[in-house]
Formats: C-alpha cells, structure tokens, sequence
C-alpha cells in the first residue's frame, strides 16, 4: 500500500510528494465517457460496482496516490426530502424557502438511506487494498445550503444571501440540519472505509470573511469536531478562502485545501506548520504546453520548498475538456520533480 498520502495528511516526511486531482474520475477520461454512456450520472452513484469502477480509473491511468469515492455532495440531500436531477448541473425541483421547508426535511438513516454510498466504499477497500488510500467526502454545510436554497447553481446567490440576512432563524434551521446530516453521513463513510474525509466548500469564498465567521465557521466547526476520526485526517477545502485563511483554519481539519489565488508557501507561513495544505495549481494549466505544464508544477513545489505536510492537487476540479495525456503528464512531473 503506498502511505504517502495519509503520511502527508500527517505531515510525517514523505519520499516524493503524494498527488491526487480534485474531481479525478470525470468525463475528461474516455473510459468514465464508457461507463457513463450506459447510465444517468445518479444511477452510476447508485450502482457500487460501476461507482468503485470509475473511482479506480484515475489511480490506474493517471497514477495518482490516493482515490476519492464517486459520488456527488449532494447525493445524501436526496433522501432529506428534494428530489435532485442532474442536467448536468444539479436542480432540485423544490428548493427550500420558508421554515416549513426546512422542518419537512428529514436526517435520514445512512444504513438505510443511502446503502450504495457505503457499499462503494466497502467494495474500495477491498479493491485498493495493495494500491493507495481511499478518501471520503461531502459537502459544507454552506455548500449544500447554497444548492438546496438556490435550487440549482447561481452566479450571485441572491436566495441564500436574502434568507441569511433577512430570515436568520430559517437559515439557522437549516444549516443546523445540513450540518446534523452531514456529521451523520461523513461518520457512516469512516465507519465503512474511508481513510480520510474532504469537505468541499465550494462556495465558502463568497462571503466576506467577517461573514464567513458569523454565517458559516460555526457550523463547519460543530461537523469537524463531531467527526470519529481518531485516525482518519480531514482535509477542508474553501475555494475563494485566500484572503481568510486564518478565519477559516478555526473549523479545523488537519489540511487546508487552497485554490490557486494564493501563493503556496505564504499560504503555510500564514496557517503555521501544525497543519498541512492541499494544492493548489490553476487547473487551467493542464490545457497548456508540457513545458509551462513543468514549470508551474515547478513553482508550486518550489513555493512549499520542502516542508512537510503538502499534497500536490488542483485548486478546484479538473475541467471535462482537458486531455488526459496533460494530467497525467503532471502527475509525473509532481512526482519527478518531488524525489528525494
Ligand atoms: O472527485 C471525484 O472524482 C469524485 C466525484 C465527485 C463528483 N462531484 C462527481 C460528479 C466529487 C468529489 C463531486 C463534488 C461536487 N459536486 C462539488 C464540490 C467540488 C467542486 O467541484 O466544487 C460540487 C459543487 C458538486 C455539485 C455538482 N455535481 C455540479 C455543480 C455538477 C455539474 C457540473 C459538472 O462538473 O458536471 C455535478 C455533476 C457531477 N458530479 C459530475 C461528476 C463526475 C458530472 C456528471 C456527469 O457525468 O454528467
């Protein structure tokens, strides 16, 4: 089994940085386009051998050092009460506006809920056994609200925003939901493999940091702090956190995951050496040259100059244009560039 990964998760030395990719089994690879064409993306979810399927695609294709569960955030939303449909980007039919909305929802029974989360991962720790580590994840709570109250994705938010300002115990309701589901679900996923937890917090960034505080911290904080994961690190990922870093590393974790607006070592003098980073290269670069490939895996290694504690990804999802030869080609600069 290569231990690099959880090692760095650690921040225990390692031989050559670990390197994964946000969002690494996706339509960008032409074998998850195989599987896919049989199905919707939701039965895929559903259906634990096609899931542990497309899940090892990228550890085998790309090499990379750790596997991340297929699945979405927003799948154990469903069984809260919103039927989801994904065209491709996620729709909830009923979005949740009022205080009545928010009291029909349900925490539901993870066994019973959503059995097919738990399968794939069983089914992934006995498949990567003699390979490499297997990472579970959800949502942040402000994440999932911001879809459950939108109803789709936006590009201002103006439903959260408005409910947030103008119905402050609705919104509390809610996310105190979000976030007894969520510690619920991420609890079931240890219990049944998971190696590591990453939260995303996609749209953490689009508050200002003295909002995040208020709207947002507290509730990240009270689901890392009810995890069981004596020994299962956490990694916390809010992509536009650049300019909040230390606001955003009270929710704790032991990783922060950063996205590509900071420099990388300023981000580590800023958080300290007692917690590890996860980043953070522009995912844009992998539609570029070999050549400028190198030289910005180059900077960012350069950037955390050997300190303990780093695992090389994305600063947000791999985009489903990119070609696969260029991620892999990255993953082996990573790892060339990283030897000891
Ligand atoms: O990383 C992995 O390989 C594991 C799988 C994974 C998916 N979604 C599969 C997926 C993970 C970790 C996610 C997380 C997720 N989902 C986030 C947080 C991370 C991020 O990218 O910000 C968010 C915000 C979502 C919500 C979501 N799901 C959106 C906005 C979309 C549509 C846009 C898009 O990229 O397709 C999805 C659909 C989705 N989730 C797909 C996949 C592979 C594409 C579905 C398809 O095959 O058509």
């Amino acid at each position: 089994m290569n231990t690099r990964f959880l090692d760095a998760c650690w921040g225990k030395p390692v031989d050559r940085t670990p390197v994964w990719l946000m969002r690494q089994a996706g339509r960008y690879l032409p074998e998850y386009m195989a599987v896919r064409s049989k199905c919707t993306f939701l039965e895929l979810c559903k259906t634990p051998e096609l899931a542990a399927e497309v899940t090892i695609q990228p550890v085998d294709i790309l090499g990379v050092d750790a596997a991340i569960l297929f699945s979405d955030i927003l799948t154990p939303v469903e069984p809260m009460g919103m039927k989801l449909d994904f065209v491709p980007g996620p729709v909830f039919e009923n979005p949740i506006r009022s205080m009545a909305d928010v009291d029909k929802l349900r925490i539901p029974q993870m066994e019973q809920d959503v059995p097919y989360v738990l399968e794939t991962l069983k089914i992934l720790r006995r498949e990567l056994a003699s390979k490499v580590p297997l990472i579970g994840f959800g949502g942040a709570p402000f994440t999932l609200a911001c879809y459950m109250v939108e109803g789709k994705g936006s590009k201002d938010f103006a439903q959260i925003k408005r409910m947030m300002y103008t119905a402050p115990e609705v919104y509390g309701a809610l996310m105190d939901k979000i976030t007894t589901m969520s510690m619920e679900y991420l609890n079931a996923q240890i219990k049944a493999g998971a190696q590591c937890i990453q939260i995303f917090d996609t749209w953490g960034g689009i508050l200002s940091p003295a909002d995040y505080e208020r709207y947002i911290l507290p509730y990240t904080t009270t689901l890392i702090n009810g995890l069981n994961r004596v020994e299962t690190p956490v990694i916390h990922f809010v992509k536009g956190a650049a300019t909040m870093l230390p606001i955003v590393q009270k929710a704790g974790g032991d990783v922060m995951g950063l996205d590509w607006h900071v420099n990388l070592g300023t981000a580590r003098d800023i958080l300290g050496s007692a917690m590890g980073v996860q980043g953070n290269l522009d995912p844009t670069v992998l539609y570029a040259t070999r050549e400028i490939i190198e030289r910005e895996v180059k900077r960012v290694l350069d950037e955390n100059a050997d300190r303990p504690g780093h695992i090389f990804n994305l600063g947000h999802g791999i985009l489903p244009t990119v070609p696969p030869e260029n991620a892999k080609f990255m993953v082996e600069c990573v790892h060339r560039l990283s030897q000891k």
